[in-house]
């Protein structure tokens, strides 16, 4: 047997080699192989299994072996084995890669000044230096050809690459991520999806007190622009993850209903103003205004109330 690595590196060796070409051959998607199929989970257990198998048989079969030599044999045996264990390749690697002198040697390269009975060794550079260097020249000259002489790419389109990139992950984000919307962040869903999901709930939770047509009966009147807790999808939305005014009637919905269920019956709901439902219920509340709207009254307002403050002004 010539040398061998011991099992502890072996084992692990095999092992996530094999594992590295599962997950490079298992065709997974996103997720790991590992986790997207189980199976591939027991799959490994016997491979680390059938590893530790192996190992332990060459051991016995070392074992038998070796009961059947003579006592000499035996003793030269355990000799080059333990000889093994001295990393041979790794001290030579190591030597080849620093050049370093043996302490026996170093007259061959000392020089020949002398301060104060301090000498100096003439040592070559290391090898694993010099290799380094010689890389990053190859670097450099690579680097330089890429970037400056050609022009591959330059920072500002790499910040775009990746903003955009980031685009797309956000948006594929979004879409699986739905129920993360809360008041803050809540917008109008005008897909037709959401509105008739938002429809359904609508059916199912709120006509008892609402009506099918949002007319009202215990609850108010939707359709209408007034508002009693505001109108918008974010005052709307609020409503119905918090409830209404205490022993109104109208529970908090956020117990029973997530987020993206309220966002969608928060829209269907906001699709019923204006409609003209069969038995609509009084007004109650106020005509909402949206704020943030671009209002066409106060732009007229505001020049009217400059009028007024300026003939303040002059009677006084
Ligand atoms: C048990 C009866 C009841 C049910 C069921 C109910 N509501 Fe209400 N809802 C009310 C009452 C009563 C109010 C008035 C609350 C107040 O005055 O504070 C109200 C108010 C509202 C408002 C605010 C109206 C305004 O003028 O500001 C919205 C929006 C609303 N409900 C939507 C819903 C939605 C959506 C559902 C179903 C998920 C639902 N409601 C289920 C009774 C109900």
């Amino acid at each position: 047997m010539s040398t061998r690595t011991p099992w502890w590196i072996r084992i692990p060796v095999i092992f996530f080699l094999i594992f590295g070409l599962m997950e490079y051959f298992i065709d997974s998607g996103n997720k790991p192989a590992i986790i997207e199929y189980p199976i591939t989970q027991f799959f490994l257990l016997l491979v680390l299994m059938i590893l530790i198998a192996i190992e332990l048989i060459l051991k016995a079969i070392e074992n038998v072996m070796l009961q059947t030599l003579s006592e000499e044999a035996k003793a030269r045996y355990l000799e080059t084995k333990s000889e093994k264990r001295e990393w041979k390749w790794a001290k030579n690697l190591y030597k080849r890669l620093t050049k370093t002198k043996e302490i026996e040697a170093e007259n061959e390269i000392i020089m020949d000044h002398n301060y104060d009975g301090i000498r100096e060794l003439d040592n070559v550079l290391p090898p694993w230096w010099v290799y380094l260097f010689y890389a990053t020249i190859v670097f450099a000259v690579v680097y330089m050809v890429r970037f400056h002489v050609i022009g591959e790419y330059d920072q500002a389109l790499e910040y775009e690459q990746e903003v955009a990139a980031a685009k797309i992950a956000i948006e594929e984000y979004k879409k699986t991520a739905k129920d993360l919307v809360d008041v803050n962040t809540v917008e109008f869903l005008s897909d037709a999806s959401d509105l008739s999901a938002g429809e359904k709930i609508f059916t199912t939770n709120c006509v008892v007190c609402h009506m099918a047509d949002g007319g009202g009966g215990i609850g108010p009147n939707l359709t209408d622009e007034y508002w009693i807790l505001g109108g918008g999808i974010k005052n709307v939305f609020n409503t119905i993850s918090e409830g209404g005014r205490d022993g109104k009637g109208m529970v908090a919905w956020k117990q029973s209903l997530k987020p993206a269920e309220m966002a969608q019956v928060a829209s269907y709901v906001l699709t019923l103003g204006g409609t003209t439902p069969a038995n609509p219920k009084a007004a109650e509340g106020e005509i909402w205004i949206d704020p943030d709207a671009p209002a066409v009254e106060e732009s007229e307002e505001a020049p009217m109330e400059q009028v007024s403050d300026s003939t303040d002004v002059a009677m006084n």
